[in-house]
């Protein structure tokens, strides 16, 4: 018999799934603070000779961190979470280390989570809720002290059609909403023309009281016509993309938006210009947002987000959006992400799948193994 399997975790990811690797006989350690691990712990623990590294979004693993795995034997990062923009791709496929995330679990969990933020923002349920609470509620009145915007029958744009995007259409359908699609990478016409059938099916059973429309439009075009824009796309670096989404909403952009309506993020901060959003937010160019994400989190103190004459038209959440009890702790890799996180370690340290990382649904850089 070898050495067993040596797993560091830099937090956390839920027992019930580290106990699937604990079974196997292997030895997990994990970082047992609050606060993510320094870089330098990352280092000394690979260094050390793990052999599978379990992640999250706030861990930095660079090309410094994967020149130490190769060097002592490193076999798989494994990300808990669907986004990786903190993992150096280019580095890991220098280095042939497959490292993998935990797509689709987490599908449903954010894009009703982006819409819950929708809805909050738009129909005030958070000033709605504190007139309660410091005893401001003195009468019911027609319109005072303040009125939300409707959601249902509205024109909604999804920024990022993937999975999440994807999902956000579908729930949207039942808003009786017409969506404008918009995709940076690629356009599947086939899932619009199933929506409509849908569309079609739910005018002609009364379900809705119009023919809702769906469409993919450009950027521009999409922030021209929507009430309610709805960020669903992965944060790509200049240089690193044909078309980066870094601060792919930007001042001008913003000026395009109407000033009746509302952006909500959920996708990564740096998507959005924050000083640009508070800029608008203050003179009123789009009626409100909704943020899960931030260019830095948590969000710092003196962030021009904070201001108090925001509050009223701007909802901030601590990046919470899959933030659901079987999403985040299942260990079934077809339920939660732990599971699904979890199960991408399994899958390379036992060399399933015939030790092919290509064929490894989880492993995100396949091309390093070609
Ligand atoms: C969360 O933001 C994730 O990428 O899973």
């Amino acid at each position: 018999m070898g050495k067993p399997f040596r797993i560091f975790a830099t937090t956390d990811i839920g027992k019930e799934a580290l106990d699937r690797l604990r079974e196997k006989g292997w030895e997990v350690e994990v970082y047992d603070h609050l606060p993510a691990p320094p870089k330098r712990v990352i280092l000394e623990k690979v260094r050390s000779g793990i052999d599978a590294l379990i992640t999250t979004l706030r861990d930095k693993i660079d090309r410094e961190v994967f020149a130490a795995g190769s060097a002592a034997g490193l076999k798989v990062v494994a990300q808990d979470a669907v986004g990786f923009d903190n993992i150096d791709r280019e580095a890991a496929n220098r280095h042939r280390i497959p490292f993998t995330n935990t797509p689709e679990v987490l599908t449903d969990a954010t894009a009703e989570f982006a819409f819950f933020m929708l809805g909050a923002v738009a129909r005030k349920l958070y000033p709605a809720e504190v007139q309660v609470r410091e005893g401001k509620w003195t009468t019911w009145h027609p319109y005072l002290p303040w009125l939300g915007d409707e959601v249902s029958g509205r024109t909604l744009a999804v920024i990022g059609m993937g999975h999440i995007g994807k999902s956000v259409v579908n729930k949207a359908m039942g808003f009786d909403m017409d969506i404008l699609c918009h995709d940076p990478t690629y356009e599947e016409h086939s899932f619009i023309e199933a929506i409509r059938w849908f569309m079609e099916v739910r005018h002609r059973e009364r379900l809705s009281r119009r023919l809702q429309t769906i469409e993919y439009v450009s950027l521009d075009d999409a922030l021209r016509r929507a009430d309610f824009v709805s960020l669903h796309v992965p944060l790509t670096l200049p240089g690193t993309a044909e078309e980066p989404t870094h601060h792919l909403i930007n001042e001008e952009r913003l000026r395009l938006m109407k000033r009746t309506a509302y952006l909500v993020n959920t996708s990564r901060g740096p998507v959005v210009d924050e000083q640009a959003l508070a800029r608008a937010l203050r003179e009123g160019e789009i009626a409100g947002a909704a943020l899960d994400v931030f260019e830095t989190e948590p969000l710092p103190a003196d962030s021009p987000l904070r201001d108090e004459k925001l509050c009223g038209k701007l909802r901030l959440f601590p990046h919470a959006a899959s933030a659901a009890r079987a999403t985040r702790l299942s260990p079934d890799p077809n339920v939660g992400m732990a599971g699904r996180c979890v199960q991408a370690v399994i899958d390379v340290l036992d060399g399933n799948h015939d030790g092919d990382p290509r064929q490894m649904p989880f492993v995100v850089n396949k091309e390093a193994f070609s």
